[in-house]
């Protein structure tokens, strides 16, 4: 039987070379992704940032409406291409987008991490990345064994294997589909279908390729009962993010809780964070919230 862990978790990425967290506050933080640094809207850094001056190549600029918009302004060059960044052994193109970030998302590493954990001793896993975009949490997990890969954007999955050949390993055993994550998730429960472990980073509101509509609230309960159906009890994990949405980590716990009970292991929830790169300094390093998740996880 699952038992939930009351007690909150943090999971923070420390940063690496290819990416660290420099300065935060007044609403903003300055980070660097390799040899290019930037600013970004961060409306959880309440505090005062640490140094007077963020030099950086590329600012951007929120628009009007909480929700999205705004752009980048761009002070330096940049490569057109983008630039080849790496996460241990998995290697990356990082680019500015329109939605804001830099074509991966620096806060999951421990999450990677983790996961390579949970399935440690095994060789031969099977494991789904749902709403997996470029590819990095696929790539960490294709070193255990079989991945499948769903996004429901043919851009972030010709990027995905863009990445993959980036690394070295476009011969591993990883299907790279396109398709709905919860159509696709219903679909493998028919066909009797099991998992070594699930990991899922819904966003708020998305669309599938053939303009199926995601809308987090409503729909993620159904989803993580398909996910349920495809573990069992020599499953490894079951891992959930959340991010831009007024939730505790107590909820998507509870989730889980219920989907999970009859399986053996623990349940746990927090946040996921980045610390920022000043633990020399006064108060020592400042940790930023960046999602919540929750996750099941069973030793086996
Ligand atoms: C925030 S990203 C996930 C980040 C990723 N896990 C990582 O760490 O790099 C959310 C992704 O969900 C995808 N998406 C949105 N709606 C979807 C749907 N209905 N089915 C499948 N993928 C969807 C988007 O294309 C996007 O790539």
């Amino acid at each position: 039987m699952a038992t939930l862990v009351q007690q909150p978790l943090v999971m923070a990425c420390t940063g690496w070379d290819s990416y660290r967290l420099l300065d935060s506050g007044a609403g903003r933080k300055w980070e660097s992704f390799g040899p290019h640094a930037f600013v970004r809207p961060e409306p959880q850094a309440l505090w005062q940032p640490r140094h007077a001056e963020w030099p950086a190549a590329g600012e951007f600029i929120p628009g009007s409406d909480e929700d999205g918009g705004g752009r980048w302004h761009f002070m330096q060059d940049l490569p057109d291409n983008g630039w080849p960044l790496a996460w241990d052994d998995v290697r990356f193109t990082a680019k500015p987008t329109p939605f804001r970030h830099l074509q991966f998302f620096p806060d999951m590493a421990p999450v990677w991490e983790w996961m390579r954990g949970q399935l440690d001793g095994l060789s031969e896993a099977e494991t789904l990345n749902l709403f997996g975009y470029t590819g990095l949490g696929s790539l960490a997990l294709s070193r255990h064994g079989k991945v499948t890969h769903v996004d429901a954007s043919k851009k972030s999955v010709a990027q995905a294997r863009e990445n993959a050949a980036l690394s070295a390993m476009a011969d591993r055993p990883i299907r790279w589909l396109v398709d709905d994550a919860a159509k696709f998730t219903a679909r493998e429960v028919r066909r009797g279908r099991r998992y070594d472990g699930i990991i899922l980073d819904p966003p708020k509101f998305g669309r599938g390729p053939d303009g199926e509509v995601w809308r987090l609230e409503d729909h993620l309960p159904g989803l993580i009962g398909d996910c349920a159906r495809l573990l069992d009890a020599n499953s490894r994990f079951l891992f959930l993010t959340v991010y831009a949405v007024r939730m505790s980590s107590l909820a998507i716990a509870g989730l889980l809780q219920q989907a999970l009970g009859h399986l053996p292991g623990q349940i746990e929830h927090g946040d996921l964070a980045v610390r920022e790169d000043s633990a020399k300094e006064a108060g020592g390093a400042r940790l930023l919230p960046t999602a919540i998740f929750a996750r099941g996880s069973n030793p086996g």
